[in-house]
């Protein structure tokens, strides 16, 4: 029996709220960056293979370990994880599932709160007759909080995510996928027919639009073999399917016995597929490429991923003229908004479940915990964001986690829980019949890819090791000569140590907490349920 009288209202609600935790700032803003950092063509085919051997498997095994552990009244990866291996252990891997979710969204939230603000700019024409380095500097002067402008939007957003998660899964969260993912798809299909329509000499624009999908979709397998566009490509697909978070086994979690989960999560993984690579490649690469070449692009984001959407996109739809481009800002960021926040409502349930499950929390006070949580958590990122702390939470909490925690859940499916019981899971009540394949690549393709993509990461040049000791900064400090330089970078330093420390309390006091839980469990049996 569930501990928490929660439930989807209908299939299409869960679909929706699930391709809508999927589809996210990393389609429209992550995707196309990875795939020009990473050469294009070049980077497709490893994307769509780990799509296949990664992402297909992990979502069907977190879709029915989510269901499983729900009939039993869990709602967060700590307990779901118990529910399937006899060992404690598997309850403190669980941790991962919330505090990745906390992180993530600690630095998430901030993106999606920049997205509103520039609907609102858009909106009042504050880029129109603006040169494209003065819309350039609005971002660097908005992220260096030369006004109170981004705090009061961030706040906006925090209390927006906690009014809709407070309001319950089918009177929030799946009414705000509902409005949030035809308006994003609507307004994508408009940005992509722009994207591709577009003809060198038209608008300004010196390359047709088609240059940049030609850049993308060329195979091209001449660093097929580098490991490094293996790395971005599956990091990719754990960000951009929100696999490896535990997000999707807490929505899952609310479905009963009988639901189809086979056909639900390819339903709602090729939903997000589609909006990645076609309609968040069509945007983007176009436009920019239209404008500025290829070089060019390719330069951009070499400095860091975010750059394109809000210092140069703003910029380039002023060449449509003053109506046009309001419309274009509106839709673009509106897009982006809509992405978000569906993705940030995700982060927010397992945190909300584990409190009400272990807690008996009602859901409003676990919805403004949430909000709190991550307004604490997020405060560095918001303040020191030039000093490196949101990278840092990017890559320790939406990159290496995932990773990790996709890695070691897949071994409790597929090995202490069973291959042979994790395949009637996946099975029971589907509606579609599931290819036996993904029972042998659960069981042993997937979990071998992900050790190796995990390795591979600790150990590669520039790796998790390296990144441990620092090697990058200060090899940095040991070359510069300016000591302005040297103690910018020492300063830089300090923070990133900060952020580190920071995000391994979380960690540890989740691990508490759990320990705590189950302390209580074992005392006093389950909290009855709570409204
Ligand atoms: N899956 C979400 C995204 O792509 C987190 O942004």
């Amino acid at each position: 029996m569930s501990t928490q009288n929660e439930s989807w209202g209908s299939r299409v609600g869960l679909v929706l709220a699930m391709a809508g935790n999927a589809v996210g700032l990393g389609n429209f803003l992550r995707f196309p960056v990875q795939a020009i950092q990473n050469g294009g063509g070049s980077f497709i085919i490893p994307y769509l293979i780990c799509f296949l051997l990664m992402g297909i498997p992990l979502l069907f095994v977190e879709w029915s370990m989510g269901r499983f552990g729900g009939l039993s009244g869990n709602h967060s990866t700590p307990f779901i994880l118990d529910t399937m291996g006899k060992k404690r252990i598997w309850k403190y891997i669980g941790v991962f599932g919330i505090f990745t979710n906390l992180a993530v969204a600690a630095y998430y939230c901030y993106i999606e709160s920049w997205t509103l603000a520039y609907v609102w700019k858009s909106l009042t024409g504050v880029f129109s007759g603006q040169s494209s380095d003065a819309v350039s500097s609005m971002f660097s002067d908005y992220v260096s909080l030369g006004t109170a402008e981004p705090i009061v939007f961030w706040v906006i957003c925090l209390l927006l995510n906690t009014w809709i998660l407070s309001r319950g899964l089918s009177g929030g969260v799946e009414i705000a996928a509902k409005v949030g993912m035809p308006l994003l798809i609507f307004f994508g299909i408009l940005l992509a027919i722009r994207g591709v329509t577009l003809k060198s000499g038209e608008a300004g624009a010196i390359f047709d639009g088609t240059e940049g999908l030609n850049f993308l979709w060329t195979p091209d397998f001449s660093t097929i073999w580098d490991f490094k566009v293996w790395l971005a490509a599956a990091g990719q697909i754990f960000f951009t399917l929100s696999v490896g978070m535990g997000s999707i086994q807490c929505y899952a979690s609310y479905l009963s016995s009988r639901d189809d989960v086979a056909l639900n999560a390819m339903s709602a993984g090729w939903m997000n597929e589609f909006v990645e690579v076609v309609l968040g490649a069509a945007v983007i690469i176009p436009i920019s490429v239209g404008y500025l070449g290829i070089e060019k692009v390719v330069e951009l984001t070499q400095t860091g991923g975010l750059g394109l959407g809000f210092r140069t996109l703003p910029f380039l739809f002023q060449q449509w003229g003053p109506i046009l481009s309001v419309l274009a800002g509106v839709a673009w960021f509106g897009l982006l908004f809509f992405a978000g926040i569906t993705s940030s409502l995700a982060m927010g349930t397992p945190v909300m479940g584990f409190l009400r499950d272990e807690f008996g929390w009602r859901r409003e006070s676990s919805a403004f915990a949430f909000g709190a949580l991550v307004f604490v958590l997020g405060a560095p990122t918001v303040m020191f964001f030039n000093h490196g702390v949101f990278d840092e939470y990017d890559y320790w909490a939406g990159t290496v986690s995932l990773v990790l925690f996709a890695m070691l859940e897949i071994i409790a499916f597929a090995w202490i829980f069973g291959i042979d019981n994790g395949w009637a899971e996946i099975k029971r009540g589907a509606d579609m019949k599931v290819p036996i394949i993904f029972k042998y690549l659960i069981k042993y393709v997937t979990p071998v890819i992900l050790i190796a993509v995990f390795m591979g990461s600790l150990l590669s040049e520039g790796g998790i090791l390296d990144k441990i000791v620092n090697k990058d900064i200060k090899a940095q400090i040991a070359a510069a000569t300016d000591p302005q330089i040297i103690a910018d970078l020492s300063t830089q330093l300090n923070y990133v140590n900060g952020s580190r420390l920071l995000l391994v309390l979380v960690f540890v006091a989740i691990a508490v907490l759990v320990r705590v839980a189950q302390v209580k469990r074992e005392k006093f049996g389950r909290i009855q349920p709570n409204a």
